[in-house]
């Protein structure tokens, strides 16, 4: 049983194609919301977010000034918990082969955590000594943001400039190579699951 059906697929993927991006509401359960959340904390509580970093491998450089949150790697096989997650991931790549003709392998996934105060500066998600990130993806898990509490998704479209917020199960998908953004600073800790479909 898929997640959704090809008609909703179509629907969002030709938005992506036309402006670049799309915004999908609700578009994960609450049930796996929850699951989600849980296996954050338990890696919050665990010690396991790190301060990330820019550019290769996230090794060469931890600049605050730039970007200030905290991420964990995931591994679908060990992070069995978010199993229904990857599932889903798997169905949205299905479908970008089917409807978009792309070539995708493998992808990457972080949760990561921004305190209050932080940011990341204006990017793009592709460096120069990596250029295989198609789509990125970005799931936000904010149960009661707010007007005020920051922390938006500011995106750079053809459109112009929007505010995204970063509303618990909502999910924003760009295309990585194209589509300039940053993260407004925030004044509550802001929660997200960010990944990125890789070019074959
Ligand atoms: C990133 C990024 C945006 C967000 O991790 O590259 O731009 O809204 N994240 O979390
Ligand atoms: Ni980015």
């Amino acid at each position: 049983m898929p997640f959704y059906n090809d008609e909703r697929w179509l629907g969002w993927l030709d938005l992506l194609a036309t402006d670049d991006y799309v915004i999908i509401d609700d578009g994960i359960s609450i049930e796996l919301f929850e699951t989600i959340l849980q296996f954050f904390v338990r890696m919050e509580e665990n010690d396991q977010l790190v301060k990330a970093g820019i550019g290769r491998l996230d090794k060469l450089m931890v600049k605050s000034e730039i970007r200030g949150d905290f991420i964990h790697w995931l591994d679908s096989e060990i992070d069995t918990d978010l199993n229904l997650f990857f599932l889903l991931m798997d169905e949205l790549k299905d479908n970008l082969k089917k409807f978009c003709y792309l070539s995708l392998s493998d992808s990457e996934f972080h949760i990561a955590k921004y305190p209050i105060g932080s940011h990341y500066h204006k990017h793009l998600d592709q460096f120069n000594e990596r250029s295989n990130r198609q789509i990125s993806v970005l799931l936000y898990l904010n149960k009661n943001w707010k007007n005020g509490d920051g922390g938006e998704l500011k995106i750079y479209s053809k459109n112009g400039a929007t505010l995204i917020e970063p509303l618990a199960r909502r999910i924003v998908l760009f295309k990585s190579a194209e589509l300039e953004h940053e993260v407004l600073t925030t004044h509550v800790a802001r929660y997200s699951l960010t990944g990125w479909l890789l070019r074959k």
